[in-house]
């Protein structure tokens, strides 16, 4: 099992060094891991001058799955936008053709106080949101900033072929078979044609999946239900842009970004796996982020490419042990509880595995 290590950019490096240290924990007990660091990002912006160099491009290629922290600081902000980190991380997700993105929303019982809506509202709150990755305005074309009639002009293109939304839509149908069987799929067909074709193609892909019950929701609407009312969600499926907006949305019913993990798959699971928070350059270097999102991340890594459902429970079960032992970062934090730092929570689920 070959996993690219890509620390990244702010926290980046610190928080992936706690997974790091729960997988080399893992690999001691015999769990086969072959470990091979690299560059994404602004890191490989200063290195090399790109932010998706050729060596990160063959390293991603040859292993079986990626473990990112995050991109992009302000540092780079003003690098023409080709340079940019996020460039980076887009390329990576194209060149790996990783179009499936799965961003679990759950409520950990011991953190039901950290989310800024009533405890009651968010109590047992375990959503899944499915963002296709490689398509729509991210990627459409033709795109840019050009003079028309002597004035600027910006435009995109949202786009989406029927093969890009039945594939990302058997993925949300098989995630809802093993879930609770309901599915809402999130589009805008009240005003753009293309995600009219995206709900009609999610009606045809609901006759192979009966035992799932398809709902629709407008974007605008699904954002207010989340907040009014989001238990009543299981799985949702909805496109890159939407879905990039969503997934932040839902991580703040959880209490905080910093406990959300990522999977990005292909069509072999072959995956991409990061915290879905960014790289936050305001807390970089004073060991105090939270690094259980990344955490998190690596016990999907075991569970979605390499099937050891055992050792990603085993993580899972650690995070929640810690919780419930009263170890929090400062994003979790409430009084009476046990402060601790990036590295402190690093001890503390690794106390909890090998243990
Ligand atoms: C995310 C991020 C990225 C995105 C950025 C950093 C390009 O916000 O993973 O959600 O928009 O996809
Ligand atoms: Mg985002």
């Amino acid at each position: 099992m070959k996993i690219a290590i890509l620390a990244g950019d702010g926290i980046g490096p610190e928080i992936v060094a706690q997974a790091v240290r729960i997988l080399e924990a893992l690999k001691s007990d015999g769990l086969k891991l072959e470990l091979e660091t690299g560059m994404l990002g602004g890191c490989a912006v200063d290195a090399t001058g790109e932010p998706f160099p050729e060596v990160t491009r063959r390293l991603v290629t040859d292993a079986d799955a990626v473990m990112l922290g995050a991109v992009g600081g302000p540092k780079y902000d003003t690098l023409p936008r080709q340079l940019r980190p996020e460039r980076g991380l887009l390329g990576i997700r194209k060149a790996l053709n990783l179009f499936a993105n799965l961003r679990p929303a759950i409520l950990y019982p011991d953190l039901a106080n950290a989310s800024t809506l009533k405890a009651e509202v968010v109590a047992g709150l375990d959503i899944l949101i499915v963002r296709e990755l490689t398509g729509d305005i991210y990627f459409g074309e033709p795109r840019g900033v050009e003079l028309r009639d002597g004035q600027r002009v910006g435009f995109n293109t949202m786009i989406y072929s029927e093969a890009e939304i039945r594939r990302i839509a058997h993925v949300a149908f098989q995630a809802a078979r093993k879930r609770n069987r309901r599915l809402c799929s999130v589009d805008k067909m009240n005003v753009l044609e293309c995600t009219q074709l995206w709900r009609d193609v999610m009606t045809e892909t609901a006759k192979d999946y009966p035992e799932v019950e398809l709902s629709h929701m407008l974007v605008d609407n699904a954002a207010m239900q989340l907040i009014r009312n989001p238990r009543q969600f299981d799985v949702m499926v909805t496109g890159n842009m939407f879905g990039d907006i969503l997934s932040d949305e839902a991580s703040m019913l959880t209490g905080s970004i910093g406990m959300l993990p990522s999977a990005s798959l292909d069509d072999r699971n072959k995956g991409l796996y990061e915290p879905i928070h960014g790289s936050a350059p305001d807390l970089a270097g004073k060991d105090v982020a939270n690094p259980l999102a990344t955490i998190l991340s690596a016990a999907m890594m075991l569970r979605y490419t390499f099937d050891h459902e055992a050792e990603a429970a085993r993580i899972e079960d650690a995070v929640k042990k810690v919780l419930a032992q009263g170890y929090r970062t400062q994003d979790i934090y409430e009084p009476g509880m046990k402060k601790v730092g990036t590295v402190g929570m690093g001890d503390a689920v690794l106390a909890n595995i090998v243990g």
